[in-house]
């Protein structure tokens, strides 16, 4: 069973950079709210020192372009937290992690008093965010340099 903890941003940003923004460095994978609002979940194989399942979540509404498809409690003050940096090492892919990073992000939601989790998902991802209890909503976006992205979102 992997063990799962909430962990200052510089634990999570290696394989964030590593994942997601391959050829970037640490520093311009950093968000705004890393070193501030965010909390940040690693995952680690047992035995394992070196995290390889990551997250980092923070408040904030979900997008107003949605708000016909999400519900209007999702925009209430504090109501709704934004997951971002959800990524798992290429070597643990596919064992769990990911499930238990997001589970423990959905708790995070909870600890902190909201009740809805958001994020923009990589259409490559779409799947596994279904698989947790997410839903998409339209329309397909694109991020330049990253690809087609939903909105998904779940109430925790
Ligand atoms: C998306 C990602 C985080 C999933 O992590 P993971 O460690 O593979 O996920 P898990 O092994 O915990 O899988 C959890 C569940 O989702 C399912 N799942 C995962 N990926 C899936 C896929 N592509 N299609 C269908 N189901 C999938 C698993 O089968 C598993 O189901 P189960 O628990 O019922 O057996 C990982 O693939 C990743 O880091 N991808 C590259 C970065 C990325 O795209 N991040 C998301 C950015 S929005």
């Amino acid at each position: 069973m992997p063990t799962v903890r909430r962990v200052p941003a510089a634990v999570v940003r290696p394989l964030r950079t590593e994942i997601l923004r391959p050829g970037w460095t640490d520093r311009l994978a950093t968000y705004d709210q890393d070193e501030t609002v965010a909390v940040h979940v690693a995952a680690f194989r047992e035995g394992r020192e070196v995290p390889e399942g990551v997250a980092t979540v923070y408040a904030e509404p979900p997008p107003h372009a949605n708000r016909d498809e999400i519900p209007a409690a999702a925009y209430g003050d504090g109501a709704s937290w934004r997951l971002r940096g959800m990524a798992t090492s290429d070597a643990a892919r596919g064992t769990g992690l990911g499930r238990s990073v997001l589970e423990e992000s959905f708790a995070v939601v909870r600890d902190g008093g909201g009740r809805f989790l958001w994020c923009n998902a990589r259409l490559v991802a779409v799947p596994f965010y279904e698989r947790l209890g997410m839903t998409a909503v339209g329309p397909e976006f694109d991020i330049p340099g990253i690809g087609p992205h939903y909105v998904m979102w779940r109430e925790v």
